[in-house]
């Protein structure tokens, strides 16, 4: 346990995700299993202060601009909205659910700022990064972390990005509370009675290497809206049977890794990625994330989307040598790709002890 006085900095990092199975069947009470990546990031930085303050990022929080040409490129580019609003959101629903719980906060102001190398609408879940490391800023600052229980932390963080109008399940910010690699269980009797899914973390060296494939510069992906959410609200069978089928990947590859079962891991993602393309249709998954998929199957490996689309997530079942023919086959088509590590746990001994106490 990291004891923090009152006096002192502190920064708090939570990583991007990549789900590697079972999305986006965690927005429809379904299953998922998710990985945090090492490399890409959020850091949050809390250091007490007179007065409370939430300061605008030098970069992502622009609000001065050389030309309106410049302002205008800069929408077109990054749209409208930088980090700040996510940390004023955790800190309204982090004071909500102390108050509504009975957790006592002590009267103290503190400054809150953050910085993150998570590529934009990459689909890689940054701005939930940004919640999580914010959350996790206050819960050492007002020394609340054993009264929120590490289950429950994941619908805080969506509880903040539901009041700025994000609509998300809870995969992501399981992935980044818990850290590591988590099978997660959304069915709706979990759900009901517990107030949250079942999440079970698992071994990461159960997992063979994955690469991360992305395009540099995103912007033309096309994407339109999808209608899949109405249907599923009107009842389309369609729609709910594969949200079923989509769950049961999750179920079926959480077993194939605990036996290290490549081949049959390889099968189950690229059905993850079919079925999503049946149910959202090609405009709005968009030509670009769907060309990223299709380099990786040119040369044989396996690829589904990380999260709605943005960044493809790649696997070789037949080994190094293929995984060679993956790197060259997205460099010449312009794609970004590297080996993914994946990060390590996110919770405390104590914490970790806690989990099955509950469950
Ligand atoms: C917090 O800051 C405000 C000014 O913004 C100040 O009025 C208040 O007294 C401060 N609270 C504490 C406990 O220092
Ligand atoms: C992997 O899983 C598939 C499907 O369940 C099965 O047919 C195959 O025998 C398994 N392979 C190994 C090596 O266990």
């Amino acid at each position: 346990m990291v004891v923090v006085t009152e006096k002192e900095e502190m920064e708090r990092r939570a990583y991007a995700r990549v789900g590697l199975l079972g999305n986006p069947s965690d927005v429809y009470g379904g299953r998922a299993v998710s990985f945090a990546v090492a490399g890409l990031w959020a850091t949050v930085r809390l250091r007490p202060s007179d007065q409370l303050l939430v300061q605008p990022h030098p970069r992502h929080d622009l609000v001065a601009f050389p030309s309106l040409h410049a302002l205008v490129e800069r929408l077109d580019g990054g749209g409208y909205y930088g980090g700040v609003r996510l940390l004023l959101a955790i800190c309204r629903i982090f004071h909500n659910h102390c108050k509504q719980n009975g957790i006592a906060l002590e009267d103290k102001n503190f400054t809150l700022s953050y910085d993150t190398n998570i590529p934009r609408q990459a689909g890689l879940s940054g701005s939930s990064a940004i919640v999580c490391a914010a959350l996790s800023c206050l819960l050492d600052f007002y020394g609340v972390r054993d009264k929120i229980r590490v289950e429950v932390r994941p619908n805080l963080i969506l509880n903040a990005e539901k009041e700025l109008g994000i609509v998300a399940g809870l995969q992501d910010r399981v992935a980044q509370v818990y850290g590591g690699l988590v099978y997660m269980d959304f069915s709706q009797e979990h759900m009901d009675k517990l107030g949250h899914g079942v999440y079970t973390p698992l071994d990461v060296d159960l997992l063979p290497p994955l690469y991360l494939i992305y395009a540099e510069n995103p912007s033309d992906s096309g994407k339109v809206h999808s209608s899949v959410r109405q249907r599923w609200l009107d009842g389309d069978e369609f729609i709910i049977s594969s949200m079923k089928e989509v769950a049961q990947l999750a179920y079926d590859g959480h077993n194939a890794l605990l036996q290290k079962n490549y081949s049959e891991l390889a099968r189950l993602m690229n059905k993850n990625f079919d079925l999503r393309r049946k149910m959202f249709g090609d405009d709005a998954l968009g030509e670009l994330n769907i060309k990223m998929v299709e380099v990786a199957r040119s040369i044989g490996a396996a690829s589904k989307f990380t999260g709605s689309g943005g960044a493809v997530v790649a696997m070789c079942p037949d080994g190094d040598a293929q995984a060679e023919l993956l790197k060259t086959a997205c460099q010449e088509a312009g794609f970004v790709v590297e080996q993914i590590e994946v990060a390590p746990s996110a919770l405390t001994k104590e914490e970790l002890a806690s989990l099955s106490s509950h469950q």
